[in-house]
């Protein structure tokens, strides 16, 4: 595991210079799959909202050879990761300043993999659905997206916001987890976090997530709620974040 991370983790975490949150430096489950099968690959893969590198590194790390693309909004994140590139590896990786989905211009069958953890949270619905048809086009047939993002049952939205979360969704709002003001719901603890988290957020029930993704035309092969690991707080029975593992089929019926 990498260590010299920009700033010192602070209870599991990095900050982001860009009040985007923070890099979380414990891997997920999900995380480590999309590392596992990218490290087989020999296609491209590509990290959207990499930050630092923390699902990026460790591919490199592996004796893999496929070539690593690692997108983010913000060229700090993406010089720090370069900085940490052994040289021997410098050609296999292209780092690309860009905003996801707007500015996300790859040819259509190109990636094997595209991996997207923790920034889900920051589209609003319209935004989300055309960033999924764009990856779609961007991967191979049977190449696979990784998700993951936050659910409407970590803890405090649990406790918050769960009841109009079901209140708009029986009214048929298409994206009753939009949440346009999330600092006036923070508890104290995240006081400190609040400096480094947009106004804006979305939460989904794993459900809906899925019946999003499938709608673009994957077909949805890992679903499963799960907690963030190594944050003190974030613990919310297990169902705090959505994992999704789809792939593009290799033909359409
Ligand atoms: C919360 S951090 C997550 C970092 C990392 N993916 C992880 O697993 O910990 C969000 C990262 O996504 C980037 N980001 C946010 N919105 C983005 C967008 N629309 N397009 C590209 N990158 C974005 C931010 O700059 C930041 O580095």
């Amino acid at each position: 595991m990498i260590k010299n991370w920009p700033n010192p983790p602070d209870n599991g975490r990095v900050k982001t210079v860009n009040q985007m949150g923070f890099m979380f430096v414990q891997l997920s489950t999900l995380s480590q799959r999309f590392i596992e099968y990218a490290t087989q690959s020999t296609s491209p893969v590509i990290d959207i909202g990499c930050a630092y590198g923390v699902a990026v590194l460790p591919i490199l790390d592996a004796e893999s050879t496929c070539p690593v693309v690692a997108l983010d909004t913000c060229q700090t994140h993406l010089d720090e990761l370069l900085d940490r590139v052994p040289d021997n590896k410098k050609t296999q990786i292209t780092t690309i300043r860009a905003t996801f989905p707007e500015e996300f211009s790859f040819p259509d069958n190109y990636f094997q993999a595209i991996h997207i953890a923790y920034v889900l949270q920051f589209f609003k619905g319209e935004q989300l659905k055309a960033g999924l048809i764009k990856c779609f086009n961007s991967l191979k047939p049977g190449g696979k997206l990784f998700l993951y993002t936050a659910s409407i049952y970590f803890n405090f939205w649990r406790d918050q916001f769960l009841s109009q979360y079901e209140k708009k969704s029986a009214a048929g709002v298409e994206f009753p987890g939009e949440i346009e003001n999330q600092h006036q719901y923070l508890p104290a603890q995240f006081d400190e976090a609040k400096q480094v988290l947009p106004i804006f957020t979305h939460v989904f029930k794993l459900d809906d997530l899925v019946k999003i993704v499938s709608s673009t035309g994957f077909k949805v092969e890992v679903a499963e709620y799960d907690d963030i690991q190594g944050v003190s707080g974030y613990e919310s029975e297990g169902k705090g974040m959505i994992s999704i593992v789809a792939e593009k089929p290799a033909f359409r019926l």
